[in-house]
């Protein structure tokens, strides 16, 4: 599918009413609160920012609302061990393959020898992938982190939010209890709370719709940022990148994320969704409330409709 007009002008007639109508789905779903701090955010709102290779955007709803992008991170993640290491150095660690079952289960890591994380998208693979940026203290790596993420959203000033790392940090028990099967399985080699540190910190890096459309918009295209002309990432790591938001970046909900919307994606427990119209457009989306697989219902909803209006569907 080649776009060459994202019909924005189009989008921003009907997208307020749009919105409104999909923040309704807030509704049948639950804030997280299993990181405490998560539990603030509102439960109604909801925003979008989708921004085309030129500039020009169209955004509605909480689209200023900044939140942490926790999951959506770990696409971020994966690039940049990518870089550092190489395919053939990660994916000795990290499988290829979708579980079906919740992102933080431990279940699979049981099943299958060598007892590798399947895929880097859940939190068992993400935890793998942290331990495989580059440098030589956790401090290091975090900001590596975040540097990266600072080019890739076209020099926003992102930082992290310490009272939600905080909160996780004090709560993550059951990512502490993967980290130490990992170690078990001779999957991580480095201290369990120096790589938990340095995960929940990227989990925790704040950013709004607009961000993320940003950083959509490099995966849009082959890695090369449209708006500044400077190539971010190989082209072979943005096709890993979204060959994985395809099969897993909607978790256990990523087959029918593809059905009904056809596109790329990634969810975070915040509510955040990053994805993207192939060559066209990177799109960012938040709405706290999340459906029984843990991602954002309101948004959810939106991006579906929004998908099959305008005919995005890759496939
Ligand atoms: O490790 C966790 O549980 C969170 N920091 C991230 C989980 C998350 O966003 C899952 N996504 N839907």
């Amino acid at each position: 599918m080649i776009i060459e007009d994202a019909r924005l002008d189009e989008i921003r007639e009907f997208l307020p009413e749009w919105l409104e109508r999909s923040r309704q789905e807030a509704a049948a779903g639950e804030v997280a609160s299993y990181i405490p701090e998560l539990s603030k955010a509102p439960r109604e709102a909801l925003g979008i920012h989708l921004l085309d290779k030129h500039g020009d955007s169209a955004s509605a709803g909480d689209c200023g609302m900044a939140f942490t992008l926790q999951s959506i991170s770990k696409v971020f993640t994966l690039i940049l061990a990518l870089m550092d290491n190489g395919e053939d150095a990660v994916f000795e660690r990290v499988g290829m393959e979708p579980t079906g079952d919740n992102f933080n289960s431990m279940l699979k890591l049981e099943l299958v020898r060598p007892g590798i994380p399947f895929n880097p998208l859940i939190n068992a693979g993400a935890i793998t992938v942290s331990s495989l940026i580059r440098g030589s203290t956790p401090e290091e790596k975090s900001a590596r982190i975040l540097e990266f993420f600072r080019k890739l959203s076209g020099g926003s000033p992102l930082e992290v939010n310490e009272a939600v790392y905080r909160s996780e940090f004090e709560t993550g028990n059951l990512n502490r209890s993967i980290g130490y099967f990992l170690v078990e399985n001779g999957v991580l080699n480095d201290s369990v709370e120096d790589v938990l540190s340095v995960y929940f910190r990227h989990c925790s890096i704040e950013a709004t719709c607009r961000d993320l459309a940003r950083m959509a918009l490099v995966l849009a295209g082959d890695g090369t940022d449209p708006l500044s002309s400077e190539k971010l990432i190989p082209r072979r790591y943005v096709q890993i990148a979204k060959t994985f938001m395809i099969t897993c970046g909607m978790y256990n909900a990523s087959g029918e994320f593809a059905i009904k919307a056809g596109l790329p994606a990634k969810s975070g427990v915040s509510g955040g969704i990053l994805t993207f119209v192939p060559g066209a457009l990177g799109i960012g989306v938040v709405g706290p409330a999340l459906n029984a697989k843990g991602n954002s219902s309101a948004g959810v909803h939106l991006l579906e409709r929004l998908s099959q209006r305008m005919d995005w569907s890759l496939f």
